[in-house]
């Protein structure tokens, strides 16, 4: 199932989506500001496209989750799904707070390492995992590793004698529930590659007790992403919940269970489920079952402190359209091209703000059609060089960055309070050869 094209009759107004984001405000004359921070300023010293992150935002997401388990009485251990930003300033605000790491590649294993997380506190997912990964995985001896097929449990059996060390491992299970989001990004259904065929985890993980090298912890879940109801979770949590319960029954140990990540956030102001609500399905599953409960949120926790500033290179008029052609692209932000997903523009300029609204369609300079950002968006009049805000990008936005277009990669900017600072530079056009050859 494809999400369709919005209704734009539905859209949130721009006032509407400044209300529901706490972190921004109009100021009459500074414009749009980022916890007190003016995002003006940022876009004259460093230029456009350039991505924003509020700490304070992160911060307070990742509080505001915890408190909810905590107030739920749930023994809880987040882990930060680094995926959606591995920011060595976001990795290490997580960090920080003590939280812990969900990796999917040997790169995101290195890169949690280098910032400092204790291994212990490291979860490795996928469904592909290189022979070389595991075996990093392993020398670091970190805390778990989520197991999606009974070839890989082979596989991490044989490398875990040869090395001489114990595997932590949960079973990833495919619970064969459709989490109801974009087709893309849904992956509990039996037909999708990833976890372990219900019918089959029970005699897998009895095997995996059996093995050399092996020490099953629990199991774990992820029913897909940008989850917008709990009803799937209740119904995956359910059957986790059953098969620890058959597991403990055939006297094996289940300590853990790793619900995965997924929650999503109203990019159009629209309902989504609250960590309260997220807590109560975890408890309603597990309550009386005594495990360690493991989440692996990415999105909730840092897409929502996260803009992307663009400014307008022209604006193109043509029967019946009005194009806003931006300076940021599909290759900076591709959600919008890859999932049709809904993000909000805002203008910068509390004065563009405040001017009446028409339909445009909002695009960057890429050679596809794809190239869009939003079609029938009611904005006001953006004059060349207005500059715009486009929001919730903090999570799948750099990260899915590309140079498509020979376009370097935009500089990244860290607000601290009423301070900012550059985290990362913007990519110099040399970067696009530097590592290019010749043939011989
Ligand atoms: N755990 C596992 C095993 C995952 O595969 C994912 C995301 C997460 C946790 C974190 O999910 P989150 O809480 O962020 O929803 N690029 C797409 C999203 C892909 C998600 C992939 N897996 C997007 O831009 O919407």
């Amino acid at each position: 199932m494809l999400a369709a094209i919005p209704d734009p009759a539905a859209d949130p107004s721009l006032r509407d989506l400044i209300a529901a984001r706490p972190n921004l405000k109009y100021d009459a004359m500074a414009g749009l500001l980022l916890d007190g921070v003016p995002l003006a300023g940022i876009a004259d010293a460093v230029g456009t496209p350039t991505w924003v992150y509020s700490a304070a935002a992160m911060r307070g997401r990742y509080r505001h989750l915890t408190g909810a388990m905590t107030d739920a009485g749930i023994d809880l251990h987040v882990h930060y799904a680094v995926k959606a930003n591995d920011g060595r300033a976001v990795l290490d605000l997580f960090n920080r707070q003590g939280a812990g790491a969900d990796v999917v590649s040997g790169g995101e294993l290195r890169k949690v390492l280098n910032a400092g997380f204790p291994a212990s506190r490291i979860v490795y997912s996928g469904v592909g995992k290189a022979e070389a990964e595991l075996r990093l995985a392993l020398e670091h001896d970190i805390g778990q590793i989520n197991i999606e097929s009974a070839e890989e449990l082979a596989m991490i059996a044989g490398l875990a004698t040869t090395l001489g060390r114990q595997a932590r491992i949960a079973l990833r299970v495919n619970p064969d529930i459709d989490a109801g989001g974009n087709d893309k990004i849904t992956t509990g259904r039996a037909t999708d590659k990833f976890g372990i065929a219900y019918s089959d985890a029970a005699m897998l993980y009895a095997h995996a007790a059996t093995l050399p090298g092996i020490t099953p912890v629990g199991l774990a879940t992820h029913i897909g992403s940008q989850v917008l109801t709990l009803a799937p979770y209740r119904a995956a949590f359910r059957r986790l919940a059953d098969l620890v319960v058959t597991l403990r029954g055939r006297g094996l140990p289940v300590e853990t269970v790793d619900c995965g990540g997924g929650l999503g956030i109203p990019y159009r102001n629209e309902p989504a489920p609250s960590p309260t609500g997220l807590a109560g399905t975890i408890k309603a599953a597990f309550h009386n079952l005594d495990v360690r409960v493991v989440i692996e949120p990415g999105r909730w926790l840092v897409g929502p402190a996260g803009v992307l500033l663009a400014s307008v290179v022209l604006v193109k008029q043509a029967p019946g359209m009005r194009f806003i052609v931006l300076d940021a692209a599909m290759n900076d932000l591709v959600r919008p091209a890859m999932y049709d997903a809904w993000h909000g523009i805002v203008p910068i300029s509390a004065i563009d703000a405040a001017q009446p609204t028409q339909p445009a369609t909002v695009v960057g300079p890429v050679c596809e059609s794809g190239d869009t950002f939003a079609r029938s968006r009611q904005l006001p009049p953006l004059a060349r060089n207005a500059r715009v805000a486009i929001l919730d990008a903090g999570a799948y936005g750099v990260v899915m960055s590309s140079t498509y277009n020979a376009r370097p990669l935009a500089a990244e900017v860290w607000v601290e309070g009423d301070r900012w600072s550059v985290i990362r530079d913007r990519q110099p056009v040399e970067a696009l050869w530097a590592r290019e050859h010749l043939p011989a």
